[in-house]
């Protein structure tokens, strides 16, 4: 298909997608428990559609940053392992929770190892990881961003990173018992500081949907290196299709079909892989902490393309 029409059908069917997924009347409700999110519109709307060449194409407010918040743990999983190996897994497991995102009821059964990395106590090993290999666990992930989306404007807001350091009393308290394990290996505040740091990443959904596409491209980034080998990344993708939406990873598989990553600034992203990724915002999340409209659209979009891993 020549490009220009390319274009035009790839335009059309996010038209026709955001439509579908504006129509139904639910918008849930933007994150509250940290301060500086609550105020965002549930109305808000913006989807982009990568594809492996690079092309990037998108509707709505697809290019206005917003806070990528949980999505920043695909990223920081991916470098740790870019960077550490295989090791991280003696400090994170890979099975879903069943559980909420923030839950502390697991690790004291379970020795202080998170269930997965996607998660927050998973994801605080993580970037304890990620810290220790890199100096910088919060720089190497907005670095990352950057050098994928192309966009130096990518960065921590910080007011954002501040409200929830102050309101961080569960992310504490999962760091502080981790640590009682023995799981973590660099002081609790710096751990937090760098994850609150990556969490409040603001970024649009054009940046996360190149950002995402080395996922798409079995490993291999924007200038043609390899950042994960394509097992790794096949292991990836796995993990963000059973535990990438919480205790909503069944019913998100169910209607959507891809893996995929939540935050709750509202973004999801998801992957397909060999064909490209796509980015969908919207404030407004569910229970289980997902962007109601962007689950929507991301089912109109699979729906109407048959775009699966299934
Ligand atoms: O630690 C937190 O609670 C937030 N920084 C991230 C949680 C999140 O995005 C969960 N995703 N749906």
């Amino acid at each position: 298909m020549a490009r220009v029409d390319q274009d035009v059908e790839y335009g059309r069917l996010l038209r026709d997608v955001m439509a579908t997924a504006l129509a139904g009347e639910a918008r849930g409700r933007p994150a509250d428990y940290i301060p500086a999110l609550a105020a965002a519109d549930p109305s808000a709307f913006g989807m982009a559609l990568a594809t492996v060449d690079g092309a990037v194409f998108g509707v709505g407010e697809w290019e206005v940053p917003f806070s990528i918040q949980s999505v920043s743990k695909l990223f920081s999983l991916a470098l740790a392992l870019a960077e550490g190996g295989d090791g991280l897994w003696g400090g994170v497991g890979r099975e879903p929770s069943g559980n909420p995102f923030n839950s502390l009821v697991q690790l004291e059964s379970e020795q202080g190892i998170p269930r997965n990395p996607f998660i927050n106590a998973g994801a605080l090993v993580v970037t304890d990881r990620l810290l220790e290999l890199t100096g910088d666990a919060a720089g190497a992930v907005r670095d990352f961003l950057r050098a994928e989306s192309g966009n130096p404007a990518v960065g921590t807001d910080d007011a954002v990173a501040a409200s929830e350091a102050r309101h961080g009393h569960r992310n504490a308290a999962l760091a502080h018992f981790m640590a009682s394990f023995g799981n973590l290996r660099n002081p609790v505040g710096s751990v937090l500081a760098h994850y609150y740091a990556h969490c409040a990443i603001a970024a649009s959904c054009r940046d996360l949907a190149l950002a995402g596409l080395f996922l798409a491209r079995h490993g291999v980034r924007a200038d043609g290196s390899r950042l994960l080998s394509r097992s790794e990344a096949k292991r990836i993708n796995a993990v963000m299709l059973t535990c990438g939406t919480y205790d909503a990873a069944g019913d998100f598989a169910y209607r959507v079909g891809l893996p995929g990553k939540s935050g709750v600034g509202g973004g999801v992203l998801a992957v397909l892989p060999g064909r490209g990724s796509v980015c969908v915002w919207g404030p407004g999340l569910d229970a289980a902490g997902n962007s109601v409209l962007g689950v929507a659209a991301l089912d109109a979009l699979t729906t109407a393309t048959g775009w699966s891993v299934f």
